[in-house]
């Protein structure tokens, strides 16, 4: 695997690959499972896979989120490897947002429910460093787990809107043999939290629950929501269990 970590680097790399067909998986590291998915996707996919990771600031509301948000590099380059990465583009956030740089995108409709609402301007930040890493990778094709569903339509409709040509492929949400979506956080739920947390998706599926009843019983779980909704065809839910913050949605039936 190659490690790159400027543009510049990049761009002559690139010229060797003429004639391949790339695909780009951008991350932030503390890559797990559920990034394995997406590489492994790209890998099979295309010729070339390239795999970014870049820590954005413009996507964290709190800086003590940035400031503590894990670094796994040894790790990483670890599982990059083994998922069969060809490049790692690690850029620096002072080529990414230079000083004079003080252009974003804007997003005004489908960036501000589920979760936009308690972080207004997270999608924005992460629709521009998605653009800027886009157009700086110039891949046939992007991945993005639906685990990140809100993420994922808000980068596909921004890549149609703005006549990008890549396409933005969409991974299904790797899950435990019980249902549960695989997260970092997931490694902070201790054995009976876990099996409450496999429960809710036991429930978001359920085929003759209503939203109402749904919600009752994910609280009788003892979950504390921060929302549970019905948007784009399917259910999400955000939900506390203990110190850690679930996110899942499920396609409706
Ligand atoms: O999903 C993520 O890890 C980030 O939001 C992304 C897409 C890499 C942009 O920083």
């Amino acid at each position: 695997m190659k490690i790159v970590r400027t543009i510049h680097e990049w761009q002559q790399l690139r010229e060797t690959f003429e004639g391949k067909s790339l695909g780009f998986v951008p991350t932030m590291g503390a890559l797990h499972e559920g990034h394995g998915a997406l590489v492994k996707q790209s890998v099979s996919d295309n010729d070339i896979t390239v795999v970014s990771i870049f820590v954005n600031p413009t996507q964290f509301n709190n800086p003590d989120d940035l400031e503590n948000y894990p670094s796994t590099y040894e790790e990483d380059l670890a599982n990059l490897g083994n998922w069969k990465t060809d490049v790692l583009l690690f850029p620096q956030a002072k080529e990414i947002y230079p000083n004079d740089d003080n252009y974003s995108i804007d997003e005004n409709k489908d960036s501000l429910p589920l979760c936009g609402h308690d972080r207004p301007g997270h999608f924005n930040g992460v629709l521009t460093v998605v653009m800027k890493l886009l157009n700086i990778v110039q891949a046939q094709r992007a991945y993005f787990g639906e685990k990140d569903y809100q993420q994922y339509r808000l980068i596909r409709n921004m890549v149609k809107s703005f006549f990008m040509d890549v396409d933005i492929v969409a991974v299904p949400t790797q899950r435990d043999t019980e249902g549960l979506a695989l997260s970092s956080r997931n490694l902070r739920l201790n054995p009976e939290e876990i099996e409450t947390a496999q429960q809710v998706n036991k429930v978001l599926n359920s085929t003759t629950m209503e939203l109402d009843e749904q919600r009752r019983k994910i609280e009788s779980l003892g979950l504390e929501i921060d929302y549970l909704e019905e948007r784009w065809g399917r259910i999400f839910i955000a939900a506390h269990i203990g110190s850690v913050r679930l996110i899942d949605n499920v396609a409706l039936k």
